[in-house]
Parts: C-alpha cells; structure tokens; sequence
C-alpha cells in the first residue's frame, strides 16, 4: 500500500493551481442520468471518487469518455435503475444518484452507500423528502427500493440543511411536474453549480445558495456543457499549509468567498490574505496566534471538512484553541495520530482543546479519513524529522496528487 514520507520543515512558496471541486462535480455527474443527450461536464479533478462515480454511471449503461479534466456523459440507453452494494459502498455520493434515477426512470434499486467512517451518515432525510413527493420506497436487505412512478411536486421542509438531500431533491424534482419549494436547503455552493447545470440542460430552478429554493418541472432536459467551480476544501487546505510551514503562495482559479469563514480566522492570527481576481495571495506572518474558538457549520459557517486541517495548524500555535465539531459525530480520527506527532489536545465530546506546541515530530501515522489523513500530511510538513503517512487511499479520494502540489512548493514529500 502507498505511503507519504514527508520530512518537515521546509517553507512554501511558488503557486498551486486549485483542483475542480469533488464535491460539485459528484453531483453534476449524477444529473447528467436525467437527459439522453451529451453533457460536457469542465474541470474534473483526477479524483478516485469521481472514477467511481463513472462507474456508476457506466454500471446504469451511460458512456463515460474522460480526455483530461473534461469528462463526456452520455446517458442515452440506460439499461439499469440499480446500484450495486458493490458500487454504492465505494462513495457517499451515491446515494443522489437515487434522485436523477428516479427523475428518468421512475424507479430504482440502491444500496445503501458506504464513504468516509466520520459517523453514521444516515440517509432519513433524503428518504422523508421522496416519500413526501409520494415516492413508494421499501427499505429491506440493505436495498433502498423505490417506485416514483407517482411522483408529485411538493413543499419540503428539511428538518436539517442537509447538502446531499437538497441536491437529491432538485435532482428529483426538475422532471416532476409542478412546483417543488425546498426549505431549509443546504446554502453550500457546490449547490449553486448544480442548479446552474440543471439550468443550462433545461432545467428551471432558482434559489440555490440560500435556504429557500424552488423548482419548476419541466419535461425533458437536453445536453449541456458547464465548468464545475474549483475546490474550495482543496484550497483551504493549501491555505493551512502556507500559514503551518510558513512562506508566501498564490492560490489560483478559487474563491476567497467560499471560504470566508476560514481566511478571516486566519487573517487576524496566522496570514496575511489577499484576493486578487480568481486568486488567493497567502503569506505567513513569522508568529502563528492560535485560533481561539472554532465550531463547524452548515454554510457559509467554518466548514466541517477543514476541521482536521485547521486542528493541525492550530497544534502548532502559541495558546489555546477550542474546537467543536458540530457536523459529524465521529470525526476527531485524526486526534490520536496528531498525538503521536507530539500534539497536546484533548477531546471532550465533540469538543477538542488544543494547547500549542513549539513544533510537531515526525512519527509513523495512519490516514483514517480524507480530510483527518490531508491534516496529517500538513503536520508532517510542520514536524521535525520524518513523518510516515500510511493508508493514503483515503486521501486520493479527494486531493489530486497531494504530493506533486506540496513538492512543487518546495516541500520535502514524496509517494513510495
Ligand atoms: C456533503 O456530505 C459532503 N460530501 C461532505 O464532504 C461534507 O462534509 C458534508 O456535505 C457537509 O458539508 C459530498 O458533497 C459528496 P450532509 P453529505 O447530508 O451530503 C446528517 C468530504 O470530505 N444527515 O449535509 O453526506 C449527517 O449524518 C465530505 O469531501 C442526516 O442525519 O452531508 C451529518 O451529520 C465528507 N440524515 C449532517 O447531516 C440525512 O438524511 C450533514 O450531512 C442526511 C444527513
């Protein structure tokens, strides 16, 4: 199995070209189920999750051609409504397959889908919403079975801003006819490319972005081609590493926006932060503060998946920093392999107490999850010494050849 040996230390400087966003272009994959015709999804990343999502889509019977960061999808002669076990327990991301299946097929066989161990990622919410939109499911044998064949638009209220059941319902509900209002949406803007390529296939929806969104049916949807926004959890994470090894990097081709919450956390204790156009200038001051209170949030809150990331900054500033996590129930796997590294921090429900160190040394650590194992390698371009970063499968999942962006950088990293 692969392994990161990185020894710590060097400072970053140079620029880092942000990554297409996974999570955009999961879902503007699942949408392209819902017409016959092609659609030309730009700035794919090279992402082992989104390879599985193809090949979903293939397991369907669409035809799936990659040429580089443009992905073609042509979902003519669908021959399955099913998602295999198999398939469904390699990404989270499956389970909205489920809406566009539905929205072409009216009716699907899934699995119950499988993606990173950070809690038990139910799937009530996004089965309430069907059901509501008279959709007839069975749950049995670890297979969710649906008949839509009597789907009607509806008025929903989420009962939590849940970003893969907003994105399941839009998903659904673009072909239904009517009228469906979602309420209490998911506002994350993974979201608004969604709305804005089921827009470009057809489509008529407004209000992605915010917590109120409505969708008219329409009857059929055709091809489209449409660019997925960078990643923003990529970019963040590049963010963290200029301010935990220290130099001066511009991100290129992201938002400063779609993570405002971090870098004005940043801004004032550990860098000094500019947006110019569609690039993030980012330089280390010399004295890294520590955050004091951090607490995940639906956004635009400080986003769960750069809790780990930030955890590893914050092990390594002066004083004191409080972090909850409020999104998922077990996501501090990554506490104990800081630990090993030399972190002080301590974990009090689904809240963590980090109390700064001089610097992190370099151990043999284990990827547990995407985000917990990215904050590893962030620790270790930090620590003294060697750091050994194993089972990093996981972080291929969502980062595109982390150590080629960190080398180019001038970081001492490398896959063995
Ligand atoms: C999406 O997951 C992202 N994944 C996650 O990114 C991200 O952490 C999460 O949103 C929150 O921002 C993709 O977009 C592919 P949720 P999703 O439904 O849709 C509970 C990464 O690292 N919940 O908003 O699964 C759930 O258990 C990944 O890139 C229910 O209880 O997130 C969790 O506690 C990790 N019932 C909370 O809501 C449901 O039916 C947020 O889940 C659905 C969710």
């Amino acid at each position: 199995m692969a392994k990161l040996v990185i020894n710590g230390g060097n400072r970053l400087y140079g620029s880092v070209e942000i990554q297409g966003a996974k999570n955009a272009v999961l879902p503007l994959f699942a949408a392209t189920v819902l017409t016959d015709e092609k659609v030309i999804i730009k700035n794919v990343p090279d992402l082992v999750d989104v390879h599985n999502m193809a090949k979903i889509l293939n397991s369907l019977g669409a035809d799936v051609v990659r040429k580089g960061t443009v992905t073609e999808i042509t979902a003519r002669d669908l021959k399955s409504s099913e998602i295999t076990h198999v398939l469904a327990k390699e990404l989270r991301s499956s389970i909205f397959i489920l809406g566009p299946v539905l929205g072409r097929l009216r009716q699907a066989k899934v699995a119950y889908p499988g993606g990173c161990d950070i809690g038990l990622r139910p799937i009530d919410i996004h089965l309430k919403a069907l059901r509501e939109m008279n959709v007839k499911i069975i749950e049995r044998s670890g297979y969710i079975y649906c008949d839509a064949s009597n789907i009607i638009s509806g008025e929903l209220m989420l009962d939590y801003p849940s970003v893969g059941a907003t994105e399941n319902i839009m998903l659904a509900a673009v072909t239904t006819k009517g009228k469906t209002t979602i309420m209490n949406a998911a506002r994350e803007p993974e979201i608004v490319d969604l709305q804005n390529l089921l827009n470009a296939m057809g489509g008529s929806i407004k209000g992605a972005g915010t917590s109120f969104i409505e969708i008219e049916g329409v009857d059929k949807l055709h091809g489209a081609t449409y660019t997925a926004m960078s990643d923003r959890i990529a970019a963040g994470t590049f963010a963290i590493a200029v301010a935990i090894c220290g130099g001066e990097v511009v991100l290129k081709n992201c938002k400063a926006e779609h993570i405002h919450a971090l870098l004005s956390k940043m801004a004032k204790t550990s860098c000094n932060i500019k947006q110019i156009d569609d690039n993030i200038e980012i330089a280390a001051k010399c004295r890294r503060d520590a955050i004091e209170f951090i607490e995940t949030q639906p956004y635009p809150g400080f986003p769960t998946d750069l809790q780990a990331p930030i955890m590893a900054l914050q092990t390594v500033s002066n004083g004191v920093s409080i972090i909850t996590e409020n999104i998922f129930e077990s996501r501090y796997k990554h506490v104990c392999e800081l630990m090993k590294m030399g972190a002080n921090i301590k974990i009090k429900g689904r809240t963590a107490i980090i109390k700064g160190v001089d610097r992190l040394s370099g151990a043999e650590v284990l990827a547990q999850d995407l985000r917990g194992g990215a904050a590893l390698v962030l620790a270790g371009l930090n620590a003294i010494g060697t750091t050994v970063v194993s089972d990093i499968y996981h972080i291929d999942r969502g980062y595109e050849s982390i150590e080629n962006s960190f080398k180019l950088l001038g970081a001492d990293i490398r896959r063995i």
